[in-house]
């Protein structure tokens, strides 16, 4: 099928060019870096700016109101969708769940070939760590590139959809998974990886050959151990760093997200993540500041030397990371020009950073923080607020674990010199009271972050989130608009003085850029969480975004996101296009659902064995099923399941896998004591809530 597929969009695509329109551009380093091109999307962030912002105004703030579906395409498929599509020569690609990656007809649509790297079969046990889902891909002379949650780097044709290349990025052994889009240039194409929390983890960054798939460079980002000698000087340099035994527990920093090339300086730019355990008193016993973790790393694009870092979390124990996108700007400050790269992680500061060495320029909190109490400009350190590191075993601080800003995509509008942050105000409590500090080991393939799990639902009023317009000259809020829930997705801006942001509440908006004023809103009748991008074909402007609820907060925090009604299947996915004066109907959503618990008398849950399962259902099925068993929609709601009320139907899911295929993982290494104790902790739930 899809050779036969792959033929015809070969021959439409060289039809195309026959038929005399605009000849195939080929994406190089060049193309990438050109920020004047308006019709196309070429990279994760447009250009290697990665500002997501467009010059094209045909859609603008007076005429927005006339925005209409232009065309769509159903994904019946897929569930979790956040991903960047992109556009090139009027052919859109984008990846959906599992990272099946399709190119569409940017005009209309229409299918033109379909890739499916069959992830769940690849995936083995990995599968019970990851999510179905991809942040992007990468296009770059005449291939697409792929990483796959189970951690293959695909190379594909991007005329027939046809596979090239594939490499292995991650060791068997270690419980990592890919959820980040790879960054094409200088004919390397580069990836990371997440997963600190499931096992001993020490982040790496990879190069590829783009041509072959042959690896280039590897860069750690945190030291291993001495007696195994280090990889580089920056390695040595980053052991000072450390105390105890740190290289037992892997040490953590993973780079899944935020990577960016700079052309100016040749050098790729990517932000590190939280520690592995997440608690320094475990990793790091006698402190340190951990390098590389949460920092802002500069490496020799071509070599993949260490030149320049910044660590916005010295001594990280908060699940803070500097993951978050980093976005390369020309700004004037205080009248002198400056290449910067701006950054806002989890930790609730916005960064101006020299790009040339790593200087810090400015700091200031964009949202709620309580952790620290500034950046000491002399030092370019935080100054922490005393007891924040749960030093006496318990504290609540902002940010929490989720950051005041995620990955969702902020963008950079040159006009009005301001950055669209989506930001969450959301307090996380930290505790290690219950954690045995001095025995504690790395879990392996199950979650341990060393600070007590989370056991309770979130609920639905625990945070709040908004959109803010941040001028990162004067280092201030410009304009803020309030956002429901915490969980909205990332932004796009144009020079039509737009900002379009999808919501957790199904709807996507277009503020004013310069003053923040709602100028437009479209129900789309599910939870967004993918950014929309634009371009053009011809001479009309598209609109265009994946609609389909995702990420780690529906998966993790219950009520907070099950609020907004996204149950798992229960709404349709899709793929959205607007343009001005689109008249395409799109068909109803169905409405908001809220599983309800099932109640029955068939099964009493034993609180003795409730309690053991309680311990196991935290470890193991929290991930994706929520806390307390509430679901947030990206995995069934397991109080409403009538599978729970049957042993052996029970087992047969969890151990043998029976919907292995659907994206249930199988769990053989429980025993079906340790399995029986999950039915009674979840069915005792059930009767809780009654
Ligand atoms: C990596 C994510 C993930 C993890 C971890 C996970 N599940 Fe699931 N689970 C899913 C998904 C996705 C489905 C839906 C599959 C489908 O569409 O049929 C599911 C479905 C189920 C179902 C079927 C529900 C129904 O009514 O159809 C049960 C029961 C279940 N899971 C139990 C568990 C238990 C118990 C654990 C922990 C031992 C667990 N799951 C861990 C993702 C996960």
């Amino acid at each position: 099928m899809r050779t036969a597929s792959a033929f015809l969009a070969a021959l439409c695509l060289s039809l195309i060019s026959c038929a005399g329109e605009a000849p195939q551009r080929v994406v190089d380093d060049t193309a990438l870096a050109d920020v004047s091109q308006g019709d196309v999307w070429l990279g994760f962030g447009r250009t290697y700016d990665e500002q997501r912002y467009s010059p094209l105004a045909q859609v603008n703030d007076g005429n927005v109101g006339d925005l209409g579906v232009a065309w769509y395409m159903d994904l019946p498929e897929d569930r979790s969708l956040y991903g960047t599509p992109l556009v090139a020569d009027g052919v859109m690609y984008f990846e959906g769940s599992y990272n099946v990656l399709r190119a569409v007809d940017a005009s209309s649509g229409e299918l033109l070939w379909e890739y499916d790297p069959q992830v769940i079969e690849h995936a083995g046990d990995r599968l019970r760590i990851m999510w179905d889902v991809s942040r992007g891909i990468a296009l770059y002379k005449g291939k697409v590139y792929v990483a796959t949650v189970d951690g293959r780097l695909i190379a594909v044709d991007a005329r027939t959809g046809t596979e090239v290349w594939s490499v292995m990025t991650l060791d068997p052994e270690l419980p990592l998974f890919v959820t980040g889009a790879p960054k094409a240039f200088r004919g390397l194409v580069v990836i990371g990886n997440g997963g600190t929390e499931l096992g001993a983890i020490r982040g790496y960054l990879d190069a590829y050959d783009a041509e072959t798939g042959e690896r280039v460079w590897r860069w750690y980002t945190v030291p291993g151990n001495p007696a195994d000698g280090f990889e580089n000087e920056a390695m040595a340099m980053a052991a000072e760093t450390w105390t105890g035994e740190w290289w037992k527990y892997g040490g953590g920093g993973t780079v899944w997200h935020g990577i960016t090339y700079d052309p100016e300086f040749d050098q790729v730019i990517f932000g590190t993540g939280n520690g592995s355990p997440w608690n320094q008193k475990i990793r790091s016993p006698g402190g340190g500041d951990n390098l590389f973790l949460c920092s802002v790393v500069a490496l020799d694009a071509r070599t993949g030397e260490y030149r320049w870092h910044y660590q916005t979390v010295p001594g990280e124990t908060w699940d803070y990371n500097s993951n978050m996108d980093i976005v390369l700007a020309d700004l004037t400050i205080d009248g002198r020009a400056v290449k910067a790269a701006l950054h806002a992680p989890k930790n609730g500061f916005f960064y101006v950073i020299d790009r040339r060495d790593g200087r810090l320029i400015s700091a200031e909190p964009f949202a709620r923080v309580t952790w620290a109490t500034g950046i000491d400009m002399e030092t370019g350190r935080p100054i922490e607020a005393e007891g924040a590191r749960y030093e006496d075993g318990e504290e609540v601080v902002w940010p929490s674990a989720v950051g005041a800003h995620s990955w969702h995509a902020m963008s950079y509008n040159p006009g009005t010199g301001l950055v669209y942050i989506p930001a969450i105000d959301f307090a996380g409590g930290f505790s290690d009271r219950t954690v045995d500090l001095g025995s504690w080991q790395s879990p392996r393939w199950r979650f341990d972050a060393g600070v007590d799990p989370l056991i309770t639902d979130v609920p639905a009023d625990a945070g709040s989130s908004t959109l803010k317009a941040w001028d990162p000259v004067g280092q201030r809020l410009v304009w803020e608009a309030p956002k429901p829930g915490i969980w909205n997705a990332g932004t796009l801006t144009t020079a039509g003085n737009l900002v379009f942001q999808g919501q957790a509440d199904g709807r996507l908006l277009a503020h004013r850029a310069d003053d923040g004023q709602v100028v437009w809103g479209f129900d789309l009748g599910l939870g967004i969480s993918a950014p929309p991008i634009t371009y053009a074909v011809g001479e009309r402007q598209y609109i265009a975004l994946l609609v389909g609820w995702a990420g780690s907060a529906p998966a993790l925090l219950g009520s907070a996101t099950a609020q907004h009604g996204w149950a798992y299947k229960a709404q349709p996915r899709r793929l959205v296009a607007f343009a001005l004066n689109g008249e395409v109907e799109l068909p109803a959503s169905s409405p908001p659902a809220f599983p309800e618990p099932l109640v029955s008398d068939e099964f009493v849950a034993d609180p003795a064995l409730a309690r053991a399962g309680e311990e196991t259902y935290v470890r193991v099925c929290w991930l994706c099923h929520g806390p307390a068993a509430v679901s947030g929609g990206t995995a069934p709601d397991l109080r409403a399941s009538p599978i729970l009320l049957s042993r052996t139907a029970f087992l047969n899911v969890v151990l043998n896998g029976s919907l292995r295929g659907n994206g249930m993982p199988r769990f053989p290494d429980l025993s079906e004591s340790e399995v029986e104790g999950i039915r009674h902790y979840v069915r005792s739930l059930v009767a809780d809530s009654e």
